[in-house]
């Protein structure tokens, strides 16, 4: 998933802790709206520009020790017809398969800071403040690249107490 055009460059980050192992060799997929808050698909309303050199999509495998990296822009937020005035944070979707497709669970990343999160109706339909903090990811400042990209550490918790939210939980916890 690369971009050329204007956006902030990040990268995402999986470290090598054992309650923050995605299953190694296991498959991610991620979507996200562009820069503006566009998503590329033919039913999206929202009137910021499509970017020609941005697809919104990409996948990637883990790797031994479960850890992974996408190299993106940076998503806009954008508005959805909620309440009178309801925005999305910048956000990234994540799914992460098991053994086949029948095992999958699907997620939203959010990023440090963003004050829309704690605005955001979706966000606030998960009661647990601490289920909310597990999807939001921290700035990684010692992984940035110098005059390039941000860089964001997302751990995914497939198991446990400290499991990360799934959006189809029950299904896969
Ligand atoms: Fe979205």
């Amino acid at each position: 998933m690369l971009a050329t055009e204007p956006g902030i460059r990040v990268r995402y980050i999986l470290p090598t802790s054992p309650l923050s192992c995605v299953r190694r060799n296991g498959l991610i997929e991620v979507w996200q709206a562009n820069a503006g808050g566009r998503y590329r698909h033919k039913k999206e309303g929202y009137l910021a520009p499509l970017d020609p050199n941005f697809g919104g999509c990409g996948r990637c495998i883990t790797d031994e020790e479960g850890r992974y990296i996408f190299r993106t822009i940076h998503p806009g937020p954008y508005p959805w017809p909620n309440g009178v005035n309801d925005w999305r944070p910048a956000h990234i979707h994540f799914s992460v398969f098991g053994q086949g497709f029948a095992q999958r669970l699907i997620t939203q990343m959010y990023f440090e800071g963003d004050s829309l999160i704690w605005r955001c109706p979706i966000v606030g339909s998960i009661s647990d403040k601490d289920a909310v903090r597990s999807l939001i990811a921290q700035y990684d400042h010692d992984n940035t690249v110098p005059m390039d990209a941000r860089a964001y550490r997302f751990d995914i918790v497939l198991r446990g107490r400290r499991s990360t939210m799934f959006e189809n939980k029950l299904e896969g916890n």
